[in-house]
């Protein structure tokens, strides 16, 4: 697995509590509603990370039952401990492109901020379009440009400024790098899907201070993966990029523009 793609460590625990709710909520919430308005019963969510659209969704369809799967077995531990009990919600370890998992087994597949992450994404959408049922659809959430993005933009420009020789380029290159639509679509018509449907949605990242945005990319994300390949110490890179942010974005909490793209492929 390369390191990008490496959610263990410190990982799970400060994405889920730091990272998760300064940019994620608000999409979790238009995935789970985006899923819930075709009504379906067996939802697969790949990627699922520590669950946050699990969450949305088992709230939002009381009777919903959910195979929630990702790679990396912390995530799912992370999400598992962050969900009451239910007997509504399946844990499962699975890689997106290779999917344990009958044919036409399920409703709808949901993916949010995962795709970016898949090295053969051709085949994740074959995948999903093999696991679902006719009528069923995908849908799935991914980050616009890093541009548009305000809190990762200077979070990137940071790094620029504490390694002038060579900048850590995680985000620009994995999460903010699937941003042409044109492609997505290409992609998930190649892998059977009809009608798909794509659409730009704002958002505003939920008020951080600068230590804080620090901490979500120093120690939650695979950043922190880099960081420990060049021998940084987490601690004292957190601190130097919090001291970075704040004079670019000042003392107090921060609250930048978010874009990303919701996507609604269905199964024809
Ligand atoms: C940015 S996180 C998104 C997690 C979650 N969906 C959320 O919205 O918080 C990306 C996730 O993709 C998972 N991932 C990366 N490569 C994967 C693969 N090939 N198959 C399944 N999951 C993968 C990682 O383990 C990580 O949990």
């Amino acid at each position: 697995m390369s390191s990008d793609s490496r959610f263990a460590g410190s990982i799970p625990q400060v994405y889920d509590t730091v990272l998760v709710p300064m940019m994620f909520l608000d999409y979790a919430d238009d995935v789970a509603s985006a899923v819930a308005a075709g009504t379906p019963h067996d939802v697969l969510e790949i990627a699922a990370g520590t669950g946050a659209v699990t969450r949305a969704l088992h709230r939002l369809l009381p009777t919903v039952e959910i195979t929630a799967t990702d790679l990396n077995p912390p995530m799912l531990d992370r999400a598992a401990e962050m969900l009451p009990p239910s007997d509504r919600v399946r844990w499962l370890l699975a890689d997106a492109q290779d999917l344990p998992c009958e044919d036409g087994t399920f409703d709808a597949v949901m993916c949010q901020f995962g795709v970016m992450f898949f090295p053969d994404r051709p085949r994740a959408y074959a995948e999903a379009h093999r696991v679902l049922r006719p009528g069923g659809r995908f849908v799935i959430a991914s980050w616009g440009r890093i541009e548009d993005n305000e809190a990762a933009l200077a979070v990137e420009e940071a790094l620029a400024t504490l390694f002038p020789d060579d900048p850590p380029r995680f985000l620009r290159r994995t999460p903010f790098g699937y941003t042409d639509l044109d492609l997505v679509r290409v992609e998930l018509e190649g892998a059977g899907f009809t009608s798909v449907d794509a659409r730009w949605v704002e958002h505003r990242s939920r008020p951080t201070s600068a230590q804080d945005i620090a901490v979500a990319h120093c120690q939650g994300t695979p950043i922190a993966n880099l960081l420990a390949e060049r021998g940084v110490d987490p601690a004292h890179a957190t601190a130097e990029m919090a001291r970075v942010l704040e004079d670019r974005l000042g003392p107090e909490p921060f609250s930048g523009r978010l874009s990303a793209s919701i996507v609604v492929a269905t199964h024809a």
